[in-house]
């Protein structure tokens, strides 16, 4: 099954998913040739729910011993470009590439539903940690996100309001939103130890301490000294959005030659999309997940 994106972007049906088809071939061989290791982390989330973000987060954190926070890659280079993604950056026009290109321990990132994860990612003891976001929000992110950088350069995008009819039957890069949502929501249920589920308003609202979580999580807290020394809190600083969108190198330049670097810092906001959809949009998001959700576990206060 094939559909066109309000944006002009080809999407096709695969397993239940809308999968960007430009993406189709990279997130297939990533599925038939990717060997993930008990060392892996690999961070996922729905596109605009906080990935640059957690890739900030997650590569500080783990590599707090290579990098002094004064020498951090992150302040030369685009998060993007520092942790890569399975099917942008690794297997993107390449089918079987040398997983050695990346050092261990790895960090990477994907959009892949759960499901559709390679099959040694779900059956290795490598840490899974994904970030959602309220979907409205990542509707109006990804909106401007994708008007922005105009992936389908001859297109017409559709009004907001035929764009939110088509979010809402689920018709959206990696959706239905709430299918990849509750798709790692069931997995960290199973298996909390791999699969950690982080909200990106319990992040803007208490950052140190989801870092010093994600540190447990992999496997790497933080020691009395560091903590005494004040690194989580540099951390979060080097990571806040107000830091990372001023560097100069997020200011300019792409991302694959696809993605303006500054395209992905806007506002950093929590509900910022009252400022774009109405109530009934909103309330009929919230009835969709109430009936989606129900009996999950999962709740989204939105
Ligand atoms: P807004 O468009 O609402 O501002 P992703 O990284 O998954 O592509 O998501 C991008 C969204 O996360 C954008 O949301 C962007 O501004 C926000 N964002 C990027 N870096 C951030 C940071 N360090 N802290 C908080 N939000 C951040």
């Amino acid at each position: 099954e094939q559909q066109t994106n309000w944006d002009g972007q080809r999407l096709v049906k695969y397993n239940g998913f809308w999968l960007l088809e430009l993406l189709f071939r990279p997130i297939l061989s990533a599925r038939k040739y990717f060997k993930a290791k008990a060392t892996d982390v690999i961070l996922s989330t729905m596109p605009k729910s906080g990935t640059t973000w957690l890739k900030a987060l997650t590569f500080s954190i783990a590599n707090r011993s290579v990098f002094p926070i004064d020498q951090s890659p992150l302040l030369t280079s685009n998060p993007h470009k520092v942790v890569p993604a399975l099917e942008f950056n690794l297997y993107w026009g390449k089918e079987n590439p040398d997983p050695e290109l990346i050092p261990d321990p790895r960090i990477l990132s994907t959009h892949i539903p759960f499901e559709m994860l390679p099959d040694s990612i779900r059956e290795s003891d490598c840490r899974i940690i994904y970030v959602s976001r309220n979907p409205l929000d990542v509707f109006i992110s990804h909106r401007h996100f994708l008007l922005e950088n105009k992936f389908a350069k001859d297109a017409v995008p559709l009004a907001l309001d035929e764009a939110f009819d088509m979010f809402c039957q689920g018709i959206h890069p990696f959706g239905p939103f709430w299918d990849h949502m509750l798709g790692y929501w069931n997995a960290h249920l199973k298996n909390p130890e791999r699969v950690l589920f982080l909200k990106y308003e319990d992040l803007k609202e208490d950052i140190l301490s989801n870092v010093k979580k994600i540190a447990e999580f992999i496997g790497s807290p933080f020691s009395p000294e560091e903590e005494k020394q004040g690194v989580v809190e540099q951390i979060s600083r080097l990571c806040s959005f107000e830091n990372l969108k001023n560097l100069e190198v997020n200011k300019s330049g792409n991302v694959l030659g696809l993605m303006k670097n500054s395209s992905f810092f806007r506002k950093g906001e929590v509900g910022d999309c009252v400022n774009f959809l109405t109530p009934e949009m909103a309330e009929r998001i919230k009835n969709l997940m109430e009936r989606e959700f129900q009996g999950s576990g999962l709740i989204y206060n939105i």
